[in-house]
């Protein structure tokens, strides 16, 4: 056995670093793990720094002051940011792809041409950079559509819009009021699909990849998908119609196209490689690219992998991804997000949180918590990511809310139906 001395920072402090964090901290080769912020549930893994992910010089300056030996890089912001670059020419490696290959999402723009050179199937789009021209061309164009700024807009950048007056709308608050700032420096105007959505991740080391099992997230905060768009209510993994045959006709047409053209590119992508899917009637299209590990999937999808992370997040920095297998396991997941009432709007926070000891069986990812003489109190939106595994998919739903009905703070909120629907 090797002797656990590498010193390992986690970039980041959600439910998805805590889920990372605890698949870490099971490495027999890490000494140390910090997180910068982290939260109230990292902290009794990690230690610590109240750090944010996006001040990538002081993120910069942390990693040399630790002496640390390996940096995992998880939100979007740091890594358009630049901050792997950073921390590779400062001789730290860095799992996460450099700023140019991030750019498959940072840029919706960059994505869709990549996709359109390669024919990947996409939605067909009319990219503008100028408001007038994007609001004249809406009485050319079919309803609904979806408008979309380029750039990272904390999720909220993509706009369904069912006739041409929210598409107005849309326009104007986009590049007129400039509600996501640069990131409306462009948009595009794009044909709205139908169908079942899937994610697929994969590990990629600029050449290969092994996919992570198929998942689903529930976006909107309103049971039977209604309502606002959120961070993501809970995830169901793998998806029941994500059969062996599809997922490899997604790997070799879509996944390694891509790969190799950001490495024909000079632009390797190196890290995790997201693909947000809709299951059409011609076959499955891709709605957007992550250029990280998703939030909620993540803490669907770790729990079924029986490898060492550490092992595989060093093999994607270091190319050698190839003498790697996935050890997937067989079960399926369900992961019920508790978020605090009001939520996506205002909310309240400082709510102690009841029950968090009398969980079984189950993963409790901590998002928003803070940790204070022993006691977790609620500190964000989305609180706790209840993850369960079992033999079936059901059979995982229905442990994630027996353990869910354990835990409780004031004016909690969760989804009564996750997975409803596609259990067999
Ligand atoms: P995104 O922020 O890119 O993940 O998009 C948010 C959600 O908008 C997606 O999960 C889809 O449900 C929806 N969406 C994005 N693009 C399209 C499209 N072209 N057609 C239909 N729905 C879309
Ligand atoms: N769950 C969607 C995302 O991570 O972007």
């Amino acid at each position: 056995m090797s002797q656990a001395k590498d010193i390992v920072l986690v970039v980041g402090g959600g439910g998805r670093e805590h889920a990372i964090v605890k698949a870490l901290s099971q490495s027999n080769t890490i000494a140390e793990l910090h997180a910068a912020p982290g939260n109230g549930g990292i902290s009794e893994l990690a230690t610590c720094h109240q750090i944010s992910a996006t001040d990538i010089a002081d993120q910069v300056d942390l990693a040399q002051s630790l002496a640390c030996d390996f940096v995992v890089v998880t939100p979007d912001d740091p890594l358009a940011l630049g901050l792997v670059d950073k921390l590779t020419a400062k001789g730290i490696k860095a799992f996460g792809p450099s700023a140019a290959a991030a750019r498959l999402e940072s840029s919706k723009v960059f994505a869709k041409e990549l996709m359109n050179k390669l024919h990947i199937p996409t939605a067909e789009a009319a990219i503008y950079k100028n408001d007038t021209e994007a609001l004249s061309s809406l009485n050319r164009c079919s309803f609904p559509l979806v408008i979309k700024a380029e750039g990272l807009a904390q999720g909220k950048g993509v706009i369904i819009c069912s006739n041409e007056k929210s598409a107005s709308k849309a326009i104007t608050d986009i590049m007129q009021e400039r509600k996501f700032g640069r990131a409306g420096d462009r948009i595009l105007i794009e044909e709205f699909l139908t169908g079942p959505e899937v994610t697929l991740m994969c590990f990629c080391d600029g050449e290969n990849l092994l996919a992570l099992p198929s998942s689903r997230d529930h976006k909107r905060i309103g049971e039977g998908d209604t309502g606002e768009n959120t961070g993501g209510m809970g995830v169901i993994a793998p998806v029941p119609e994500m059969s062996a045959d599809l997922q490899q006709q997604i790997i070799e047409t879509i996944l390694q196209p891509v790969i190799r053209e950001m490495a024909a590119n000079g632009t390797p992508f190196r890290g995790i490689l997201y693909a947000g899917l809709m299951l059409t009637e011609k076959g499955p299209y891709v709605i957007e690219f992550n250029a990280r590990f998703g939030d909620p999937e993540t803490q669907a999808v770790l729990p079924l992998i029986n490898n060492d992370l550490y092992t595989l997040l060093k093999a994607c920095v270091d190319g050698d991804l190839h003498k790697h297998r996935l050890a997937i396991s067989n079960e399926a997941s369900c992961v019920v997000i508790m978020a605090s009432g009001g939520y996506p709007g205002k909310y309240e926070t400082g709510c102690e949180i009841s029950g968090l000891d009398s969980v079984e069986d189950v993963y409790v990812y901590h998002a928003g918590t803070v940790k204070k003489d022993n006691k977790f109190f609620t500190s964000g939106g989305r609180v706790l990511a209840v993850s369960a595994q079992a033999k079936t998919l059901s059979q995982a739903i229905n442990k994630a809310y027996l353990e869910v009905a354990k835990i409780g703070f004031d004016n909690c909120a969760f989804r009564r139906d996750i997975g409803k629907g596609f259990v067999e």
